[in-house]
C-alpha cells in the first residue's frame, strides 16, 4: 500500500499525523509528508482512516 499527500492541496490541519503517526508527519513547510512508503502493514487501517478524514481530500492511499 502506497500513501501520497498532495502538497498543493494540504492545508496543514494536522489530522493525518494524529491518526496515523507512523505514516504521516508535519514538516517545517507546514504540510503533511509521507514518512513510510510502502505503508507498514500494521498502519494500513490508520492510513485509510486518515485518507477518509482529511478535510480537503489531499491524501491518496492505494
Ligand atoms: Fe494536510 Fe489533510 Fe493531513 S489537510 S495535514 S493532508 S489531514
Amino acid at each position: 500500500m502506497k500513501a501520497k499527500v498532495d502538497q498543493d492541496t494540504c492545508i496543514g490541519c494536522g489530522l493525518c499525523p494524529s491518526i496515523a503517526p507512523d505514516v504521516f508527519e508535519m514538516k517545517d513547510d507546514g504540510k503533511a509528508h509521507v514518512i513510510a512508503n510502502p505503508v507498514p502493514a500494521g498502519s494500513e487501517d490508520a492510513a485509510k482512516e486518515a485518507e477518509g478524514s482529511c478535510p480537503v481530500n489531499a491524501i491518496e492511499v492505494e
